[in-house]
């Protein structure tokens, strides 16, 4: 069954945090080399290597690039879309006009037409409020290819410290205002439990769902919590 759209007050419609231009104006968050965890989801469920053409990437939310390299490795055509003047800018000079990039908020429009054979999402929509992140999922899954994939990784997880902290919101599943730890500067994060990850991808068809626990021990004790996810577009 489709989930119906969730609807929060008028605060909760805010998508795009801007802290994530001052973030990266001012030099944080400049990881440039791709997350191991959404390189093994990548090779292991969308096979991208083994295709004939070049595979169609999207990124939803690119920052500074650092996915670029392994969409290069297997041949792929990366699109990235992001919000962030500063991060587009970044990887302009590192990468030219070689990489199709788009300015804008992901969870109003998404302008690239596809069809794409795999969506990347590495800890993006998790930093927007649950309607702008429904709405963000309807667009992606009309540009998914048939049998294309959506991989998502480092979707924080109501089981970890950090949901505990932060200032509530509207939305339940969101926080905000952290001023310590990988939270902090970068407006709302967004948790969810496996009954949410369900709900959010009910239009597709789940088939990896995996909640992750870590136990940091230092610099800090810390219940660190995240879901990955490989949903692909349902054939209708
Ligand atoms: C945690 S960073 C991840 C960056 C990149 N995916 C990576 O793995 O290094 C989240 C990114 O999502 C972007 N973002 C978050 N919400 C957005 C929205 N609604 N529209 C466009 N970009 C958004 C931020 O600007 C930021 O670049």
């Amino acid at each position: 069954m489709s989930r119906n759209q969730t609807h929060f007050c008028e605060d909760s419609k805010m998508s795009f945090s801007p802290e994530w231009e001052h973030l990266y104006a001012s030099g944080a968050h400049h990881s440039v080399w791709p997350w191991s965890e959404l390189i093994s989801l990548i090779m292991r469920h969308a096979r991208p290597h083994q295709s004939e053409a070049p595979v169609q990437v999207l990124e939803i939310g690119c920052g500074v690039g650092a996915n670029i390299p392994l969409v290069q490795w297997f041949g792929g055509v990366f699109h990235g879309v992001d919000n962030s003047a500063s991060a587009l800018a970044s990887i302009r000079q590192r990468y030219g006009d070689k990489i199709e990039l788009a300015q804008a908020d992901f969870c109003e429009d998404i302008p690239f037409i596809g069809p794409f054979d795999i969506v990347i999402d590495r800890a993006s929509l998790t930093h927007n409020f649950t309607s702008g992140i429904e709405l963000s999922l309807d667009m992606v899954e009309k540009r998914l290819a048939p049998g294309g994939v959506y991989v998502g990784v480092h979707w924080f997880s109501t089981d970890c410290d950090d949901f505990k902290l932060g200032e509530p919101t509207e939305d339940p599943h969101v926080r905000k205002g952290y001023s310590r730890g990988d939270f902090a500067g970068v407006g709302q994060v967004h948790f969810a439990d496996q009954a949410c990850m369900e709900h959010l991808f009910s239009n597709f068809s789940i088939e990896v769902l995996d909640h992750v626990i870590s136990e940091a021990v230092k610099p800090e004790r810390q219940r660190l919590g995240w879901w990955n996810i490989v949903a692909k577009k349902k054939n209708t």
